[in-house]
């Protein structure tokens, strides 16, 4: 049997990696996921996912993309979770969150208000919106309705418990933290816990924003989708925007990230200001009607609240 050593990459790291190896890595993860891993990525990839080489006790990385390559179900889902970025917060891009009440407060005549949040990662975006709904209509039961979705399960789990380290609510209003979180005691010291009524509002769910089909009811009021596209190149993108067109009602609005820009979707998407998109004219003629589905053997992906705040 070889030794450790002849396993060794030339610089001494653990595992060999290739420029080879990372081009596949590469086709793989943005088949699967859209993700465009750029060149500068090579240390990152490689330290993500050398963690999974010793996990599946695997010795080469050409061994372990064989594998993902032969479509190893489980194998999978830890090879994309190790390689998505989930960096977010409470509040990000604070200038959002007014838009978004205003929005729901002028648009009740339809209940409830629908808002999918597309790339939810651990969840403090989709329970900022829940906050601020909460807020908007001064009850713990407002008549929204949201959906969270993700590709990464990890982080799907950290959303759905709602734990988080104090660190994460630090720089928060207080007089806020006091109101929608649950601060840990004995072994949950140092993490607090979104209140259940917020919970309760948001459906959690694994989507791929790649696939074809979509379990999302609509219309939709309200899309975020931040920080997210920025991963994809330009022709994922429109196809991905031209998917959100008929799902969104016509006076909808799309939440991108700060970085994003969709003007080569212009067809589709007209910028209102602040990186908030609302359909473009010529997008909005081709709308579906308030009762056509996506997906009508889904079920219900959207609920309601409860409670008083
Ligand atoms: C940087 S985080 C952004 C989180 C949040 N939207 C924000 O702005 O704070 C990007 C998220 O997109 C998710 N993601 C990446 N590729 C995806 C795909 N193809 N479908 C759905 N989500 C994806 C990642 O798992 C990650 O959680």
């Amino acid at each position: 049997m070889a030794d450790e050593d002849s396993f060794r990459d030339k610089s001494g790291r653990e595992f060999k990696f290739t420029s080879q190896d990372f081009k596949r890595v590469q086709k793989l993860i943005y088949d699967h996921a859209g993700i465009s891993l750029s060149e500068s990525k090579q240390e990152l990839v490689y330290s993500r996912l050398s963690r999974r080489l010793r996990a599946t006790g695997i010795r080469s990385f050409e061994e372990y993309l064989s594998l993902l390559e032969h479509d190893d179900e489980a194998e999978w889902e830890a090879f994309t979770n190790a390689l998505t970025t989930n960096l977010t917060s409470f509040f990000r891009e604070s200038h959002h969150f007014p838009i978004l009440a205003e929005h729901m407060r002028k648009h009740t005549g339809h209940e409830p208000f629908a808002i999918w949040c597309s790339a939810a990662s651990t969840g403090e975006e989709p329970f900022s919106i829940a906050m601020t709904a909460v807020d908007a209509f001064g009850s713990f039961a407002p008549p929204v309705t949201i959906i969270a979705t993700d590709l990464d399960t990890n982080v799907l789990e950290t959303a759905k418990a709602g734990v988080y380290p104090m660190a994460r609510v630090e720089k928060l209003d207080p007089d806020l933290v006091k109101r929608f979180f649950l601060r840990g005691t004995g072994k949950q010291e140092g993490y607090v816990r979104v209140r259940k009524e917020l919970r309760d509002m948001i459906t959690f769910r694994q989507l791929n924003l790649l696939d074809n089909n979509w379990p999302i009811r609509s219309p939709l009021d309200v899309i975020f989708c931040r920080n997210v596209m920025i991963y994809f190149d330009k022709h994922t993108q429109l196809e991905i925007l031209k998917k959100f067109v008929p799902l969104l009602r016509n006076d909808g609005l799309m939440f991108a990230g700060h970085s994003e820009s969709f003007y080569h979707a212009e067809a589709y998407f007209k910028l209102r200001g602040k990186t908030v998109y609302e359909l473009a004219a010529k997008a909005k003629t081709v709308s579906v009607p308030p009762s056509r589905r996506t997906d009508a053997d889904s079920p219900p992906l959207v609920q309601r609240g409860a409670g008083k705040p």
